[in-house]
């Protein structure tokens, strides 16, 4: 039994500037605080994230978070062993940000710096909240990723599949915005898609002609656009039945592209005959309900556990960062004060090159 470490995490890859303290080993760690300062007002009028104003947010913010976190756990930096920050993927000015506090942390207190890749993050999220054992089979789906992770070991994921091109949330938000919905796209989206009609509007189902894991979504959009100008009135509006019946075709499209995917991915998973078989969810979109539901019906007909964390878990957060801090800290691992800011950094550097780049910047 490894002795318990105190790690203090930084996260500001995207539009969130968080900190967070984790204690315990990496069976069994707890989140002692977990502070999250969101942008989503300063971009509300730009259709997405803006680098610039995401950066200066996150300078501006991110010693108040950090020491928010350190108040909300009831400690002081003495009493952390180590200081884990997001080193990348993300949108570079951001990343900046927590490198550089977390490096200047790190000199003036002498602790370790620890850099973490914030999709291992998204992905050790489950060993965190539950111990789920290795391998688990993972689906990231937020506004800037979208992708399934076998993760096999701390430090080994293989990616099976993703997008090749919009992650789900980001067509969420271009939907709403489509529709004269509010931002963030994805709650007002579900909201309005209860009353609706989903079979309506023929909307397609990118690739799922194609024997694989990956995905599409910015067809869809397009599709989405062509149906609503369909029925759009003279003076540009669109009817509360309109809208809704948009948004639960739109709805259900995304829904069934996910869990076709996901049927392959499990299948390819399942090869692995894992002990406890699991698939887990990260990432805003997984907040939704049509998609949950879904995803846990499939899972039940194959026999796996379906594992989404706390909502707060499952979007940006630097408690994950912090537990992905601890479990390179526990091996033996550590960087030095060159960390540098990575924007493009696969999680499984074996994996062929994805394409496309979303709203929230590079994809890994
Ligand atoms: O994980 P997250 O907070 O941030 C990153 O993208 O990294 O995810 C935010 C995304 C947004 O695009 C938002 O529209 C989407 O998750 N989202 C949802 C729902 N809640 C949030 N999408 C569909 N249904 C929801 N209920
Ligand atoms: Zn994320």
């Amino acid at each position: 039994m490894t002795r318990p470490l105190t790690i203090l995490g930084i996260e500001s890859s995207c539009d969130d500037t968080a900190a967070a303290v984790v204690r315990g080993t990496e069976e069994a760690a707890q989140v002692l605080s977990s502070i999250v300062f969101a942008q989503t007002d300063l971009h509300a009028d730009f259709g997405g994230v803006v680098p610039e104003i995401a950066a200066r947010a996150h300078a501006e913010k991110i010693d108040h978070c950090v020491e928010a976190a350190l108040t909300q756990a009831g400690l002081t930096l003495t009493d952390c062993d180590a200081i884990a920050v997001t080193a990348g993927p993300g949108l570079i000015g951001g990343v900046l940000s927590g490198v550089m506090c977390a490096k200047g942390l790190a000199a003036a207190t002498g602790l370790p710096l620890i850099g973490v890749n914030h999709l291992a993050g998204h992905a050790l999220t489950p060993r965190l909240t539950n111990a789920v054992p290795f391998p688990y089979l993972m689906l990231l789906v937020s506004g800037g990723h979208c992708q399934f992770l076998i993760a096999h070991a701390r430090d080994r994921f293989e990616r099976i599949g993703g997008t090749i091109d919009d992650a789900p949330g980001e067509a969420f938000d271009k939907t709403a915005r489509l529709l004269a919905l509010q931002q963030p796209g994805g709650p007002s989206v579900e909201r309005a898609a209860h009353a609706g009609d989903p079979k309506r509007f023929k909307l397609p189902r990118p690739l799922l002609d194609r024997d694989d894991c990956d995905m599409s979504f910015s067809g869809l959009k397009t599709a989405l656009l062509r149906a609503r100008d369909s029925v759009i009135g003279p003076e540009q509006t669109l009817t509360q039945r309109d809208q809704s019946d948009l948004a639960a075709g739109f709805q259900a499209a995304v829904t069934d592209v996910l869990t076709a995917k996901t049927a392959r991915a499990l299948d390819l998973y399942l090869l692995l005959q894992p002990t406890t078989p699991t698939l887990a969810v990260a990432g805003g979109v997984a907040a939704n309900m049509a998609i949950r539901g879904a995803l846990t019906d499939l899972c039940a007909q194959r026999g796996t556990a379906f594992l989404a964390p706390p909502l707060p878990l499952c979007t940006d957060n630097a408690a994950m960062i912090a537990y992905a801090g601890l479990t390179r800290f526990a091996a033996g691992e550590q960087d030095d004060l060159t960390l540098t800011a990575r924007p493009r950094w696969p999680l499984d550097e074996t994996a062929p090159a994805m394409l496309g780049s979303g709203k929230k910047g590079a994809k890994a």
